[in-house]
């Protein structure tokens, strides 16, 4: 495969316009596959790399290959990777900006990628390349929050369900990160409560939660009390602008596991220009999210309740990788026990597409995964 002709998005430098341009084709070392990259889902993480990356992943050494969430076919395999063979399609988290992997050739957005085999599912023959991608890294974010030892530790999601009689609170359900959030919580035994817009109650219920309750009601802190009082808290995942401090409130009011696993910073990076006048909104937004910070742990210590930040890819070094995409979901799939969610929406085709659907991203989403076909 030496010779196989790849190209990529670069971000050539920290802040740098993305280029399509020619990138070296890597081959697998051990327990690496290949991909050819057949469709791209877009993250805010993404987005945001491009105008925060050298703050949030100081690590990161450029030029860098950005993205996080692809479908394709494998086209060459590491000589200890037993689970898949060339011509195989699968779906895989891109692991090229996690501080343990730091490499432009495990970023997704480009054409053939480097992939770790156990962050990769097989595809069912009725599953569809877009509808895939859209599962990676809300999937591992999800199940970061949910079963990682100093998050919320639930126990595993099975086949068969075994009911826990504990309930999990989901804020921000039609989120990405929510609905992959619900069905694996739901599987896991648990009952889940969720918020969203009224517009998406049933999509959440469909995936499995039990009640869904509008975010910006005044009153949404209170009923959701009220409807914890039926069994035990297990904890919450915090996902959308104010979860954090309203699942701190939550669980504080609920008794029960105390720890809020907190996805959404305090403050959105969104709107940050990557060029002129990028400090001028950027140092009120950094001052933000730090007295924010401080403000929820204060409040989180003085209450009792554990507030831990989430980083969507931690699970590349623990057993919850292997555990979501090696054990739980090939089979899930291919029984239709887990769905691709929320449902993508094609928004181009070609590497060049991929900076407008960003920008179509910033402009807000609803219940919608965003995709970019290669
Ligand atoms: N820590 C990490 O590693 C990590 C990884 C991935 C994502 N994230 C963060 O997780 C959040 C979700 O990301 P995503 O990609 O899953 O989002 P997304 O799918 O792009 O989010 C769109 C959804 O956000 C919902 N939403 C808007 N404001 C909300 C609020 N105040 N409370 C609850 N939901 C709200 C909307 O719900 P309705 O339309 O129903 O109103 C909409 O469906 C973002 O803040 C993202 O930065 C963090």
């Amino acid at each position: 495969m030496q010779d196989t002709v790849n190209n990529a998005l670069w971000l050539a430098a920290k802040q740098a316009a993305y280029s399509v341009a020619p990138a070296p084709y890597t081959a697998p070392r051990g327990r690496e596959v290949v991909v050819r990259t057949r469709a791209v889902a877009i993250n805010a993480f993404d987005r945001h790399l491009q105008t925060i990356g050298s703050l949030a992943c100081p690590w990161l050494t450029y030029p860098m290959v950005v993205g996080h969430d692809l479908a394709g076919d494998v086209v060459e395999v590491g000589e200890a990777v037993t689970r898949f063979r060339p011509g195989d399609r699968v779906l895989g988290l891109a692991a090229g900006v996690d501080k343990g992997r730091n490499r432009a050739a495990e970023g997704a957005f480009q054409h053939y990628v480097v992939l770790l085999e156990h962050m990769m599912t097989p595809l069912p023959a009725e599953l569809s390349y877009t509808q895939a991608s859209v599962l990676p890294l809300g999937l591992s974010t999800a199940a970061c929050a949910l079963f990682q030892d100093d998050f919320l530790a639930l126990a595993p999601p099975r086949l068969q369900r075994q009911l826990r009689g504990e309930t999990v609170i989901v804020w921000g359900g039609s989120t990405s990160v929510g609905a992959n959030a619900i069905q694996l919580a739901a599987a896991a035994g648990y009952d889940v409560l969720t918020t969203c817009s009224p517009a998406n109650f049933e999509f959440v219920r469909a995936l499995g939660a039990r009640q869904a309750f509008d975010y910006r009601s005044a009153s949404v802190v209170a009923d959701l009390v009220g409807a914890l009082r039926q069994s035990r808290c297990a904890g919450a995942v915090a996902i959308g602008p104010g979860a954090a401090s309203a699942c701190l409130d939550l669980v504080a009011a609920a008794g029960g596991a105390r720890t809020v696993a907190v996805v959404t910073p305090p403050a959105t990076f969104d709107g940050i220009p990557a060029g002129r006048g990028r400090l001028r909104k950027l140092l009120p937004i950094l001052l933000d999210n730090a007295t924010g910070l401080l403000k929820l742990t204060w409040r989180a210590r003085r209450r009792g309740v554990a507030t831990p930040f989430v980083w969507g890819t931690s699970l590349i070094h623990n057993r919850v990788g292997p555990l979501i995409f090696q054990d739980y979901l090939p089979e899930a799939l291919a029984r239709g026990a887990f769905k691709p969610a929320p449902p993508c929406q094609v928004a181009g085709h070609g590497l060049e597409a991929i900076p407008g659907t960003m920008a179509m991203h910033a402009a807000g989403v609803s219940a919608a995964k965003l995709v970019v076909t290669l």
